[in-house]
């Protein structure tokens, strides 16, 4: 499957084919590196920059490291130590950047500024967080699940939290086009991103994945073979905490939470977490936890997703 040159904004961009087969290329970057094939050089004097505007520690290692085991160079660049900060305009950057290097990753305020990025950059643009989306991520929990539980079509995914989350927003396309049955329990007034979830309603009629909408916890985890959850207060929403955490607390995923869903069921965060809000200590630390393979994954997922993507 040709994947060169294509842009990763927004996980809608891509087929159920094609998504199965980045996960399932991630799966085997992992294989081959435990297999001890710690380089795999397959992109040779190419070079990754990485646009941050917000922090982030999975993300920013994962994909340089993720490059320097492809046998490429990565360029970590803050968005305050460029010129967009003195108001150089997104397109003239992308068209500058695009002569130096061969892919660009970004991590944006606002969605629409890697959306701006990919339309005027000649080399893949890669989402690495907006406030509307995190399909790396999304990509690399679905690489877990399927390592941890052997299949994807038909397994139940239930989400207890902030139902607008960009993570969340991300997990419904991608579960969408693999067949994933997905629960979110939130307050009604925190819902996923409308043309997102219209985009996986309609891909699901094919692949036979559900969404569903409760605003119970309990009966969301019933049955669940993943409970997901996400920091109630994202990064740019600090103003909200206050409104978040009356509405989120009794969303809180704790050992009484765990014990409906069973003890079969794995529990993943896409991390950072703040412990003692959105999640208990005993279940991050608990034997259910998956989120350190989780995170590892990511390393995994990126090397398939630039091994795919940048030409
Ligand atoms: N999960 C994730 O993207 O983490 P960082 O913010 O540390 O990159
Ligand atoms: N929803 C979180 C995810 C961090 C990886 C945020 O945007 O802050």
């Amino acid at each position: 499957m040709r994947l060169k040159g294509r842009d990763l904004v927004e996980l809608t961009d891509y087929t159920p084919e094609e998504t199965r087969f980045i996960v399932e290329t991630g799966l085997e970057m992992k294989r081959r590196f435990y297999a001890g094939e710690r380089v795999i050089p397959v992109l040779p004097g190419r070079t990754i920059a990485l646009i941050f505007e917000k922090p982030s520690t999975r993300t920013r290692v994962s994909f340089e490291v993720a490059a320097r085991q492809l046998g490429a160079g990565s360029l970590y660049l803050g968005w305050n130590d460029l010129q967009l900060a003195r108001g150089e305009t997104l397109g003239d950057t992308a068209r500058t950047l695009s002569r130096y290097v061969d892919g660009i990753v970004a991590r944006v305020k606002e969605h629409w500024k890697v959306v701006e990025l990919a339309n005027y950059s000649s080399v893949p643009v890669i989402n690495g967080l907006s406030d509307l989306s995190h399909p790396v991520q999304a990509l690399g929990d679905m690489m877990t699940i399927l390592e941890k539980k052997g299949r994807l079509s038909g397994i139940r995914l239930a989400f207890v939290g902030d139902g607008s989350d960009n993570v969340l927003n991300s997990l419904i396309v991608a579960a969408s086009r693999l067949g994933v049955h997905i629960v979110v329990a939130s307050p009604r007034e925190l819902r996923p991103n409308g043309e997102l979830l219209k985009n996986a309603l309609e891909v699901s009629k094919e692949t036979g994945a559900t969404i569903e909408f409760t605003e119970d916890p309990r009966e969301a985890v019933k049955g669940a073979d993943v409970v997901y959850t996400d920091v109630w207060v994202s990064m740019g929403q600090e103003a909200l905490r206050e409104e978040r955490v009356r509405l989120l607390t009794p969303y809180q995923v704790n050992s009484k939470l765990m014990s409906i869903a069973g003890s079969k069921a794995i529990f993943m965060h896409c991390l950072p977490a703040k412990r003692g809000e959105e999640v208990t200590d005993e279940v991050m630390d608990g034997p259910q936890s998956v989120v350190w393979d989780q995170a590892e994954n990511r390393l995994h997922i990126q090397k398939a997703v630039l091994a795919l993507l940048i030409p």
